[in-house]
């Protein structure tokens, strides 16, 4: 028997893959063909999207030259994570070797602004391993996630020696503190260990979520959790070097996101691009993935200790029909964007995709439902009978409890409007 249907049933749906194609429809999608504008159409379909449409329109100079803010207070770059606290009027800046605080409504009041740099042995280390000093041997400050009121949890890739502290924060926005307390904990699986790997984390409940490798050579990339409160080690991750739970993937964003009133029913999702299993051995065609796992997850038993039970993932498509029947396939996840709504079970995604195709350059938004993407991890799964077949829909019997434990969402209609 295939792998996928054999973890299916040993581990309840640990290696279980959903196969999509058609669920997750693109509810909304605007299209960017070569830069060309054109007038968009306004069909009946279209309006009714009119409800969920931009809050903020501004034509592209404008964006361009002038609503940007230019902060210039920076002593060594590598800007790589921004955290925003509207409501206390507070702007983090994670650098190389620093982190900022600044006034986002001024950004030419005085930055407060903390050292962070890597131990020297790292630092050496590094250096020894043909890493650049420059670009590589430093601390890369990576991971900056609201702790509680007063704190927020720091990583940084540590000169190739993730660590993680944390960041204390004043109450008062006329008298800033930004102050690093003096634990510093091991960032392994919080946090990449270099400043370029693409990575996803979302600190929850007490609790890191991060999509990384943990590895040097960033080899071993996995979807991690792991307890930030306490010294408890203990972690949670998908199963390493194993192609059908991840292959080579580059995350883009992760977002906890309740299902029900419960809080045991929450779960956290990850977005990545990765190498389609799907897709056959010599095949290098990327797919985007939405993947999922509950929070109230313990990890499986014997073998599988350590390993979620609960993880599954969808390919998330976006497309439009060509003239000639064939749709054009925008595979690339490039960014996600999680809009809120006045249901916190949910919120809309959008997602920005490009083309992977060397001939036809182009890029899309696509925007999903919870519904949509809930109906998907509740369709039916992806199964492979053995090495020399395709992937196709699972017919057998599905084990009890459904893996990824679920309950019926109904489906949403599509909607596709082309700009
Ligand atoms: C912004 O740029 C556009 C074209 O690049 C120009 O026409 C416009 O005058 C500029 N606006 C401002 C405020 O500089
Ligand atoms: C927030 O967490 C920090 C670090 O664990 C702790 O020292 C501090 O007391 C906590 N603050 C509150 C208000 O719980």
């Amino acid at each position: 028997m295939a792998a996928l249907a054999a973890g299916l049933q040993a581990a309840g749906g640990l290696r279980a893959r959903r196969y999509v194609s058609p669920l997750i429809s693109a509810m909304l999608l605007l299209l960017l063909l070569c830069l060309q504008p054109s007038e968009s159409r306004t069909d009946p379909e279209t309006r009714t999207w009119s409800q969920t449409g931009p809050r903020l329109q501004l034509p592209y100079s404008d964006l361009r030259n002038g609503s940007a803010l230019h902060w210039r207070g920076g002593v060594s770059g590598g800007y790589q994570v921004l955290l925003l606290d509207e409501d206390r009027g507070w702007l983090l800046v994670g650098g190389k070797d620093h982190v900022y605080l600044l006034s986002p409504d001024n950004l030419d009041r005085p930055a407060h602004k903390i050292h962070w740099p890597a131990a020297r042995e790292h630092v050496e280390l590094c250096r020894l391993a043909g890493k650049s000093l420059e670009r590589d041997c430093a601390n890369f400050v990576r991971v900056l996630q609201p702790f509680n009121k007063t704190h927020v949890y720091a990583c940084g890739t540590g000169a190739f020696h993730p660590q993680c502290t944390y960041l204390q924060l004043g109450h008062n926005p006329e008298e800033p503190l930004l102050k690093l307390s003096h634990t510093v904990e091991s960032g392994r699986g919080k946090c990449p260990f270099s400043p370029r790997e693409p990575f996803a984390v979302r600190l929850t409940d007490g609790e890191l979520y991060a999509g990384t490798s943990v590895d040097f050579m960033g080899a071993n990339a996995a979807i991690f959790r792991t307890s930030v409160q306490g010294s408890s080690q203990h972690y949670i991750r998908t199963e390493a070097y194993d192609h059908n739970w991840l292959n080579e993937p580059d995350f883009v964003g992760s977002f906890s996101i309740p299902d029900t009133h419960s809080p045991d029913d929450d779960k956290v999702y990850f977005f990545f691009k990765e190498k389609a299993v799907e897709a056959g051995q010599w095949d290098k065609t990327v797919y985007s993935r939405v993947a999922r796992v509950c929070k109230n997850d313990v990890g499986g038993k014997r073998s599988l200790i350590n390993r979620w039970t609960t993880f599954l993932k969808a390919r998330l498509v976006c497309s439009v029909p060509g003239p000639s029947g064939v749709d054009t396939h925008f595979d690339e996840l490039e960014d996600i964007f999680v809009l809120e709504t006045k249901d916190p079970q949910n919120p809309t995604i959008y997602g920005v995709f490009r083309t992977s195709s060397s001939i036809f350059q182009g890029s899309a938004v696509c925007v999903y439902s919870m519904a949509s993407i809930r109906a998907a991890f509740n369709g039916p799964f992806a199964h492979k009978e053995g090495p020399d077949y395709r992937w196709v829909e699972y017919k057998g019997r599905v084990p009890y409890p459904r893996p990824g434990t679920e309950f019926p969402v109904r489906s949403e209609s599509k909607h596709v409007r082309k700009v």
